[in-house]
């Protein structure tokens, strides 16, 4: 008998063919926001104080809409990068900015953490309701830029001591993946260190053709996609073969790959641009 799970991948790959994708993502986030409501509503008045863009804008980010959810899951990864800049950035980072920031989720908890003030943080993304939300949070000491879905960041060269991508590599090509590797290490400062987490291939073996598989033997590149690069329903697979050949031929030395670092279901990578 077919199971559950492999009948709503069968539909999924249907609803893929024939482009009805976008529809059906948008029917779950509206069903995803009637599901949380009662719960958001206690967690916020439970939590007056936190930062958190409307349910729309979580789903963008965390395909669930959950506000207890985004709060909690921001502020995890917060402390893991936290703990990467201790570890591998220098003692006097600066400047730390976050590609593909979405609403802030991970960057308002980063900051709140930097209780000496000695940072400036910035963000970018390139879906504007998110960045118009994040740059009305009153009193907001982070500096939030729109950018384009290619290069370049408004940053200037050599400029900022850290760089983080938490997923957004996922939903980007080959070509774009490169192009925006590039780019990072133009506005890292000479030693910078950058972390970015990707998948490896592993979990979507089963939504994957033969042809695909192949190509993912062989280190090449695998997208499963109905929509434009950059959304939720764009997924970019870099195994760690083709990734270690994206960093090396861009000239940056690779500190540590950690499978599975990112909430266990994508790859965590640190590298340094080389001084
Ligand atoms: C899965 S969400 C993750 C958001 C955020 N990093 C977090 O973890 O909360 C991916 C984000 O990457 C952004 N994104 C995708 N392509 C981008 C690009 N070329 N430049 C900047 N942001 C991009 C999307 O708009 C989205 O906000």
């Amino acid at each position: 008998m077919i199971s559950s799970k492999t009948l709503k991948r069968q539909t999924e790959r249907v609803l893929r063919r024939i482009g009805l994708e976008p529809l059906i993502y948008h029917y779950v986030c509206r069903k995803n926001r009637r599901r949380f409501a009662d719960n958001d509503r206690l967690f916020l008045a439970e939590n007056p104080d936190l930062i958190l863009p409307p349910p729309h804008l979580r789903f963008d980010v965390i395909a669930c809409s959950s506000a207890e959810y985004y709060a909690t899951t921001g502020k995890r990864m917060a402390e893991q990068i936290q703990s990467v800049i201790r570890q591998w950035g220098s003692p006097d980072t600066k400047i730390v900015c976050e590609w593909g920031c979405g609403p802030g989720r991970i960057l308002f908890a980063l900051e709140a953490m930097d209780t000496g003030k000695t940072m400036e943080f910035v963000g970018s993304d390139m879906y504007a309701p998110s960045i118009q939300w994040a740059q009305s949070v009153p009193d907001c000491r982070i500096g939030f830029h729109l950018n384009t879905m290619e290069p370049p960041l408004s940053q200037l060269d050599a400029s900022v001591d850290f760089v983080y991508a938490v997923s957004v590599f996922t939903h980007l090509s080959d070509s774009l993946s490169r192009a925006w590797f590039r780019e990072i290490m133009r506005i890292l400062k000479p030693g910078g260190v950058f972390w970015f987490s990707t998948h490896s291939g592993q979990q979507h073996r089963n939504d994957l053709t033969a042809a695909q598989l192949e190509k993912l033997e062989r280190g090449e590149f695998v997208a499963i996609h109905s929509w434009h690069n950059g959304s939720q329903m764009y997924t970019g697979i870099h195994c760690p073969a083709l990734m270690k050949n994206i960093i090396i031929a861009s000239g940056a030395e690779l500190l540590e790959y950690q499978p599975g670092g990112n909430n266990t279901f994508q790859d965590a990578w640190i590298v340094r641009k080389r001084p």
